[in-house]
């Protein structure tokens, strides 16, 4: 193999830092296959984050290898390990000797154990100008886009299977955008479980009915990234419709018994459109993990049911409702709510609750719970109540009349009085910690 050049980040922040990058500068040139040509000035760097600790001693050498990256790589690993750091340490955890692999010919790898360039290059000041000492074009180098950004799902596709060839566990996150905080918290559950965090923002045309808000769902795609990029998403798919589905598109999958109550009742073809996206979706990128709202409990029971049905490799992970402060759960749609009706949409919350309070005071009787929470909905006049029911929490099954030990309380609701008429979803189970 001809020798490639590739550039290494050295730094310490414990013991004797100078000492102990000259070891690992004498003992990488010791290295069959690694012979180091230059290195660059020392400087002296504030810590970023974690425990209290001393300054870094940072720079950076220049070395030609005919190791291939992921050798390079456990050599560094090896050296760490020889000067005393502790694995697996913390992270920003002081360290006696950092080696990064900043750069490696011009090859770009993306897999779980390495990425080159180093995903942080950019960020980093310490890194960036010892590079230029050693003769890098630090402005000529490709700047990665963050999130990165993708419209293709040809492209999507392929990148996700190249994740999964490199050994990472990818995260989904499907999405009709006009994101917020409870569409974040779906992100930062997966950015916590993954490797890799895909986000997709798509407005589904196949899951809106005749005469439903389609053309007027909110959209802010600038807003969008930066909640990505916030929550340190790797990648969000962003495709046009005619781009998701051929012109010629055709097939959808039929949802059974999960889908035609509540929801399904009210928007017949909704659970169909939201079962082919998401599939069509799971089938592009073959997610690990796929991560939905609670928020929507019928739509994660639909979701789940053609998981199974289908025999995609996914989890689903379902998260918890994100509310404001006033109880009412975030949505896409609450902007479009009227001052007034924003104030009564409260009522969703505070119906399910009192509920949830008489349980609590031993309460048993499922008909006696829903009357407790239709009179707080009927006491609102800005609320037009869809359905309110009371469900098995495992499955979403209707219950029986009399006793119930616990279930999940449903209700869907409309304000008529915003810009357009806004329909709100909420659910709560009676066991739920308040
Ligand atoms: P959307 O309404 O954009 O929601 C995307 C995901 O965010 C869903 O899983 C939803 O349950 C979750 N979510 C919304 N509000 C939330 C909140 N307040 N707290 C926690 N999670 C919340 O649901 C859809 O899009 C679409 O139907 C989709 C699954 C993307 C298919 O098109």
């Amino acid at each position: 193999m001809r020798p490639v050049i590739a550039f290494l980040g050295l730094g310490s922040n414990l013991g004797d830092r100078e000492a102990q990058l000259r070891t690992a500068l004498e003992r990488l040139s010791a290295t069959p296959g690694v012979n180091v040509l230059q290195t660059s000035s020392l400087r002296e760097t504030a810590p970023s984050g974690g425990p209290a600790q001393g300054p870094f001693l940072n720079g950076a050498c220049k070395l030609a290898t005919t190791l291939s990256p992921h050798a390079l790589l456990s050599v560094c690993q090896a050296l760490e390990l020889a000067a005393g750091r502790q694995l697996p340490a913390q992270r920003h955890a002081p360290r006696p000797l950092d080696l990064d692999l900043l750069l490696y010919g011009e090859l770009v790898i993306d897999t779980r154990e390495l990425v080159v360039p180093h995903p942080r290059l950019f960020e980093r000041e310490f890194v960036l100008q010892p590079l230029q000492e050693l003769g890098v074009d630090v402005a000529a180098l490709p700047r990665p886009e963050r999130p990165r950004r993708l419209e293709d799902p040809g492209d999507f596709a392929a990148l996700c299977s190249r994740w999964q060839a490199g050994g990472c566990v990818v995260g989904l996150v499907p999405t009709m955008g006009a994101l917020h905080l409870g569409h974040q918290s779906l992100m930062q559950r997966a950015r916590q479980e993954c490797d890799r965090v895909a986000v997709t923002i798509f407005v589904n045309p196949l899951q809106f009915g005749p005469g439903e808000d389609l053309a007027a769902y909110p959209r802010d795609l600038a807003g969008d990234l930066r909640l990505c990029a916030e929550a340190a998403v790797d990648a969000v798919f962003v495709p046009e419709a005619g781009r998701m589905y051929d012109p010629a598109f055709c097939s959808h999958i039929a949802v059974g018994s999960a889908a035609t109550t509540m929801e399904g009742a009210l928007r017949p073809l909704h659970f169909s459109g939201v079962a082919t996206v998401v599939a069509r979706l799971f089938a592009l990128s073959r997610p690990q993990r796929g991560y939905f709202g609670k928020k929507d409990a019928q739509q994660v029971a639909v979701i789940r049911r053609m998981t199974e049905d289908l025999g995609f490799p996914t989890r689903i992970v379902e998260c918890p409702i994100v509310r404001e402060a006033d109880g009412l759960a975030l949505s896409s749609r609450n902007v479009y709510l009227g001052a007034g009706d924003r104030q009564a949409a409260t009522v969703l919350f505070r119906a399910l609750g009192s509920a949830q309070a008489q349980f609590r005071a031993g309460e048993r009787d499922k008909d006696r719970l829903l009357a407790c929470a239709r009179a707080v909905i009927a006491a609102e006049p800005r609320a037009r109540l869809d359905y309110l029911e009371l469900r098995a929490e495992a499955d979403l099954q209707p219950l029986p009349p009399g006793p119930v030990q616990g279930g999940r309380l449903l209700v869907a609701a409309a304000f008529l009085d915003g810009r357009r008429p806004v329909r709100l979803l909420d659910n709560l189970s009676l066991v739920e910690p308040v």
